[in-house]
């Protein structure tokens, strides 16, 4: 079956959110999903409201990377999250993404997704999806939280670049079928939502329990590089309070635990 086109009414008629996703805006091609999120935000977009585009020309990824965005094969979306109670709890915004769209690629797919810290989607230690939040501020408030995320659905080994073919995957990959992006979306704001209502009502005890029990890189001996930071060795031995990657190492001849909120960590053999 070839991938099939992202259809705005399919999307619609099948949500249960009752914000998210119910404002949609559907592109055929945009530089950047966050880029335009951005953009209708500052003109009054509303809580919610989401941007997908059938394919990206400077999809923006983590840490200034490029996302590569080929046509009509892959979801690449952005939301728009203007809701104070979820805002000011910005640390926990990426993880629980992170873990909503795992468990919605979970059901939909029926693949098994785990989640690298902070929130790179994994299939068999390769990487199926990521999320890159950013945020506006006004005075010392996020006042606008653009979360923008990009899975790789139905693309194949050849739509990836030499470099990436033995870091990437996607569902197609994982299972050889192709998926339909439209119940995947569905299913993935679906999710969402009933995440961000738990950041809001504050269930930080769930949330990490949720989070933890999804996420390969507890247990694991990690590398994790930072800007204008050393180089961290240690072991990942829990989320902290705030969504921290806590990580045991040694300091000066003793042992510590960091707690990680920025950076690229990397799972060691
Ligand atoms: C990462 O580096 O893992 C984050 C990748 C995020 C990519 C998505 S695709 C939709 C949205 N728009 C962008 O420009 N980037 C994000």
């Amino acid at each position: 079956m070839p991938s099939t086109r992202l259809e705005t009414e399919a999307i619609r008629q099948r949500l249960t959110t009752s914000r998210l996703g119910r404002s949609l805006h559907l592109f055929e091609e945009l530089a950047s999903t966050n880029a335009t999120a951005f953009t209708l935000a500052g003109s009054g977009a509303t809580h919610g409201t989401a941007v997908l585009a059938e394919a990206q020309t400077a999809g923006k990824g983590r840490l200034g990377r490029h996302w590569v965005s080929p046509p009509h094969l892959n979801i690449y979306c952005s939301v728009i999250l203007k809701n104070p109670k979820i805002s000011r709890h910005v640390s926990w915004i990426p993880l629980v993404t992170g873990l909503a769209l795992a468990e919605a690629t979970r059901r939909s797919c029926g693949i098994e997704i785990s989640l690298k810290w902070p929130n790179d989607l994994l299939y068999v230690e390769k990487k199926i999806g990521g999320v890159l939040c950013e945020s506006a501020s006004q005075g010392s408030q996020v006042s606008t939280c653009v979360v923008g995320f990009g899975v790789n659905v139905n693309s194949r080994e050849t739509d990836f670049s030499d470099e990436l073919r033995s870091l990437a995957t996607s569902c197609f990959q994982a299972t050889r079928q192709c998926y339909d992006r439209n119940g995947l979306i569905v299913d993935m704001f679906n999710q969402l939502e009933s995440w961000y209502d738990c950041v809001e009502a504050e269930r930080f005890d769930h949330v990490r329990q949720a989070y933890a029990a999804s996420c390969a890189t507890l247990g694991r001996n990690v590398q994790v590089t930072r800007v204008e930071e050393e180089t961290i060795h240690g072991t990942a031995v829990d989320i902290g309070k705030d969504g921290a990657l806590l990580v045991s190492t040694v300091r000066k001849g003793r042992p510590h635990i960091l707690e990680i909120r920025t950076g690229d960590v990397h799972h060691l053999r």
